[in-house]
């Protein structure tokens, strides 16, 4: 286990949302966090098959060409009626083919999808979200933190907070989807906190705990 001993990352994404939610867990800590996106990197292709692989992917691209420890973020949406997809291939189902995501049409794929398997009940729609983090160094070495938080797609999507499937994720024992959750209540979790709700945050709890503490 390596500690980040550098105040100075860069935030291995292009995902508008994604760094917005990270910079949000980060700041309390007082780094300074670029993006990849701000720093005008290439997209690196996702050829893993695995939330880890592709997250390692993403974060050593970002750490290399920087020469800064990254932090990337892989994530997705698996839905035990459909076999666990979209899975690592959660952003896919958003592409429109002229290069821009559309989750309103993505989100339809899912209700069609669950429709097709007759999955009507809350009890037929459970899922979970998944998100990975991984803190690369330039030398190549990384450490792995993984976050999954229980729920059910909802129908319809209710909310507009959040970003990409939150209208659709009603997490376990909540009456409320992510897209209807301020971030605050969407991470559940701050410095100290025992729990957290998100994903997200879980992982970044874990990521906390392994490389920011003592
Ligand atoms: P990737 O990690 O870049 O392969 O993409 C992950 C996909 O899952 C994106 O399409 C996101 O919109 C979606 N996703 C991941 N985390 C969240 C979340 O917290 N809320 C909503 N959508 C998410």
């Amino acid at each position: 286990m390596r500690k980040l001993d550098t105040k100075t990352i860069v935030v291995a994404s292009h995902n508008a949302g994604k760094i917005r939610e990270i910079a949000e867990l980060i700041e309390p800590f007082g780094f300074s966090a670029s993006s990849a996106a701000a720093l005008n990197f290439a997209v690196p292709e996702e050829t893993g098959t695995t939330f880890e692989e592709n997250a390692a992917i993403k974060a050593l691209a970002s750490a290399k060409a920087s020469g800064l420890p990254a932090l990337s973020d892989d994530s997705g949406l698996v839905i035990d009626a459909l076999d666990g997809a979209p899975g690592v291939y959660t952003a896919d189902w958003a592409e429109t083919g002229d290069g821009t995501r559309d989750f309103q049409m993505a989100m339809q794929k899912v209700e069609t999808a669950l429709q097709d398997k007759g999955a009507t009940s809350a009890d037929k729609r459970t899922c979970r979200f998944v998100s990975v983090l991984c803190l690369a160094w330039p030398d190549g070495h990384t450490e792995l933190f993984r976050g999954e938080v229980e729920g059910v797609i909802a129908s319809p999507p209710r909310g507009t907070a959040g970003f990409g499937y939150d209208p659709l994720f009603q997490p376990q024992g909540y009456e409320t989807t992510f897209g209807e959750m301020s971030s605050e209540e969407k991470h559940g979790w701050k410095p100290g906190d025992a729990a957290a709700l998100s994903h997200r945050a879980r992982a970044f709890k874990l990521f906390v705990e392994t490389c920011l503490e003592a």
